[in-house]
């Protein structure tokens, strides 16, 4: 299986990404017991059918680790001059305390080595609380290790735009932020899309599948009791689905999704995946994989198969317009983790 060009984006003038990126949160062993050799082994079936750019993190336990072996064993296999085609992006979750010289660059050292690369395609920079300005340092120590060739691009997860004002004033270049995203959560629409694409920075989407309950599995089904959401992305979403309008509305939500999808010939998660990728100043849309636990690369691959049409998204639209407005509840894009 190869993917149609249209699942290609050019990310930055030397990147060019799968729009769909695979997430490694879900190797981090709150989503089950992953087997490093299979995992690693899987990647190889992402990257064949054009899956080729993975969303990881410092903090997804052995997830940088896979990224090397993978690297290793793929120069092993196809040659070292092909690594250029697998894009690596990373995170860096500091905790607080002060962003000095010496702690930025001790952080991104491990990350070079344990993924094996000699210049990271992309560091994301999360920060907890905007109460400390120390993010400001963190960022200008890590746009000098970019200088010095440690770092290809810079870019930030779960900020606010009201942040992102004030990292583009102090003249840092980022390209872009990543925050949740989906047809339930999309409060990156009130601000941040804008203020990106007036800045020429992008958004990289999570969540858009709700850790896999936008799914015909859960349509008809009573509310999820806690015990049976067995992966730390649906006790993630759930709470999400809650906040939003409940469980109610969101089966009224997949009851709408489900015709749309059976009409275009694909899957409800397609349906989510594919309204995300279309919103104005999103380059891609993460979705989690288990590696050798659970595959769906081919069901994936039909987003880039089908478009809607005005009907489907005023359907779309009626269902939605009966939620509550999260800015309201929760605030900003990011908030959620402050
Ligand atoms: N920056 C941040 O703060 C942040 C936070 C969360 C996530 N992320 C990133 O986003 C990635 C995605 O994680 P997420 O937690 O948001 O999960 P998600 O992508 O919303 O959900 C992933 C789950 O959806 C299911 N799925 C995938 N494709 C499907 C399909 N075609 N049909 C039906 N179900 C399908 C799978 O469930 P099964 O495995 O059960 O089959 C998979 O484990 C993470 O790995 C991470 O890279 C970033």
């Amino acid at each position: 299986m190869s993917l149609p060009a249209s699942s290609r984006f050019q990310f930055t003038a030397d990147l060019e990404i799968c729009r769909v990126l695979n997430g490694m949160w879900q190797v981090s062993g709150a989503h089950g017991r992953i087997d490093p050799a299979r995992a690693v082994e899987e990647m190889f079936a992402y990257h064949d059918a054009g899956f080729t750019t993975w969303d990881l993190a410092d903090h997804y336990g052995p997830a940088e680790d896979f990224v090397g072996a993978f690297r290793r064993e793929f120069a092993a296999r196809r040659g070292a001059e092909r690594l250029a085609e697998i894009q690596a992006f990373t995170k860096w979750v500091p905790s607080p305390g002060r962003m000095t010289r010496r702690v930025v660059e001790d952080a991104i050292g491990i990350s070079l080595s344990r993924m094996g690369v000699a210049s990271i395609d992309l560091i994301q920079f999360h920060w907890w609380d905007y109460g400390d300005q120390s993010y400001l340092d963190a960022l200008k120590h890590l746009a000098d290790l970019q200088h010095e060739g440690k770092i290809r691009h810079l870019a930030l997860t779960n900020f606010d735009t009201e942040r992102l004002r004030v990292i583009a004033d102090h003249g840092i270049r980022i390209v872009s932020n990543q925050v949740q995203y989906s047809l339930i959560d999309r409060r990156p629409e009130a601000r941040m899309a804008a203020f990106c694409c007036d800045h020429s920075i992008t958004l990289l989407a999570y969540g858009t599948l709700l850790g896999g309950l936008l799914a015909e599995k859960y349509l008809g089904r009573p509310e999820p009791r806690r015990p049976e959401l067995n992966t730390a992305s649906l006790q993630k979403y759930k709470n999400m689905i809650d906040a939003w309008g409940g469980w109610a509305l969101f089966q009224e939500l997949l009851a709408v999704l489900q015709p749309i999808a059976d009409k275009h010939g694909v899957g409800i998660a397609n349906i989510g995946t594919r309204y995300i990728l279309d919103r104005p100043a999103v380059a891609g849309a993460i979705i989690g994989a288990r590696l050798g636990v659970a595959q769906h690369i081919a069901d994936n691959a039909r987003v880039f198969g089908f478009a809607f049409d005005g009907d489907d998204l005023s359907m779309i639209e009626a269902v939605l317009a009966k939620s509550r407005d999260l800015m309201q509840v929760i605030g900003d894009c990011g908030d959620e983790y402050r």
